[in-house]
């Protein structure tokens, strides 16, 4: 079978090394890619977001399952486009896909499905959404309705912060269209987690929990990224907890999308928040977490193509009878990123060291996120840059292997968070 993997992240970069080991593939390619996925498969030079130019080279190479790894092209619309042209597919169509492109979609969905979520409302018009956050409690979040990089969330402590929230939004058009209408929420306290599972039409495969680190600095610091750290399994989750997920919030999901008869093939992450025990929708998404899908890949035992071609097949059953079993051991993954990191426009790219003696460590994986080749020599290539992933008895003996391997690796500027997977 040959598969291309559109993307170039560590989220894709872990799916190639993954699908690399099935006995199913053979070929393997990435559009655009990156310096690491250039090791596992053949790289690409089509951008991500060029859908014409992918469609063809898929239709060329006679490509038997294209995955799409990132939400982007997912919500223009790109697994229709390849649909029409009867390529098969992991991830969903454009209708299916405003769960994650529209908060607002997203939300009045969860309302009418009773699925549990932070009370919220909807404003176009910043006055009115300032009188009604005068009214409330702090905190509160601020969130624009479209895609916007993972920084439309503002959680906002102080009245002064929702109304900068709510003006950067309406009325300074911070993030353009996806920032023209906004949902402000109640603030949820409490342990947040990663679901994920695949989706083919009716039918669900439940993968194991993990955990993203989603501040900059130790101790949960600094301002959110798109995530500079990931665990899996989360510590202090019980089955009684899984099956609270599934059938207050999955299923209903599921459910919700077969009335409105919208199909979904693809990988559903949705974010949990536990307050006292009870788990609240806090949104979704149409694609796996990174760095969450590095180390549940990790994790994941056995051969990955097949449950993915059970999710393209289109088939509303497709995914009865399937399995995923998952190693008892903990994945960790750490981050490494680039100076300025998340709030530079653009990041010095600077060659990295190191990485072949990091990779000898055991049972660990450095998964490439902004990097690039120029000649022998990989430079980095963004804000996050490595994701070096490890697995072992437990999460504390994978994070000292995870610091060990990074100490090997170096390039300017560099930052990582060293409490990734250890409890105080
Ligand atoms: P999102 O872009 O919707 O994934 O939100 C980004 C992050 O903001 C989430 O991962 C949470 O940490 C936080 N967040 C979103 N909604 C809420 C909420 N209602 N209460 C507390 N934190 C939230
Ligand atoms: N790690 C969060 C995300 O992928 O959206």
């Amino acid at each position: 079978m040959k598969v291309l993997v559109v993307g170039s992240g560590g989220r894709e970069h872990a799916l190639l090394w993954k699908l690399r080991q099935s006995l199913d593939v053979t070929e393997l390619y990435c559009a655009p890619g990156n310096a690491g996925t250039r090791l596992v498969a053949e790289n690409i030079f089509i951008p991500s977001v060029d859908r014409s130019a992918l469609r063809k080279f898929a239709l060329q190479k006679r490509v038997d399952l294209t995955i799409f790894g990132s939400e982007l092209p997912l919500a223009l619309g790109y697994a229709d486009y390849f649909a029409e042209s009867g390529l098969a597919v992991v991830g969903p169509s454009q209708e299916a896909a405003q769960l994650e492109a529209s908060k607002v979609f997203a939300k009045h969905f969860m309302l009418e499905e009773n699925i549990p979520t932070a009370a919220f409302a909807v404003f176009d018009d910043a006055p009115k959404a300032i009188a009604y956050v005068e009214g409330k409690r702090m905190p509160v979040v601020v969130k624009a309705d479209g895609l916007a990089f993972g920084k439309g969330v503002t959680v906002c402590e102080m009245l002064a912060d929702a109304v900068a929230a709510i003006r950067a939004c309406l009325v300074e058009g911070k993030f353009g269209k996806a920032g023209k209408r906004i949902l402000v929420e109640k603030c949820l306290t409490g342990v947040e987690l990663s679901y994920h599972c695949l989706i083919a039409g009716d039918t669900y495969l439940p993968f194991v929990l993990s955990q993203d680190y989603k501040r900059l600095s130790d101790r949960g610091m600094g301002p959110n990224t798109g995530g500079m750290g990931a665990r899996s399994p989360v510590p202090g989750t019980t089955e009684e907890l899984v099956e609270k997920i599934e059938s207050r919030i999955v299923e209903p999901t599921i459910a919700g999308l077969a009335k409105r008869s919208i199909s979904y093939n693809g990988v559903l992450y949705i974010g949990i928040m536990v307050v006292g025990g009870e788990p609240y929708a806090l949104e979704y998404n149409v694609r796996f977490g990174d760095p969450e899908g590095q180390v549940l890949l990790m994790r994941l035992k056995g051969d990955l193509f097949p449950l993915l071609w059970s999710v393209a097949s289109g088939s509303s059953s497709g995914l009865e009878g399937k399995t995923a079993e998952f190693l008892r051991d903990a994945a960790v993954c750490t981050v490494a990123s680039s100076a300025g990191y998340p709030d530079a426009k653009e990041y010095s790219s600077v060659p990295i060291l190191g990485l072949e003696k990091a990779a000898a460590f055991p049972k660990t994986m450095i998964f490439h996120s902004g990097t690039r080749s120029v000649g022998d020599q990989i430079m980095t290539a963004g804000g996050r840059v490595l994701g070096v992933t490890s697995l072992a008895r437990n999460s504390e003996t994978a994070a000292r292997r995870i610091r060990h391997a990074l100490s090997r690796i170096s390039f300017s500027g560099m930052h990582y968070r060293v409490d990734v997977g250890v409890d105080a």
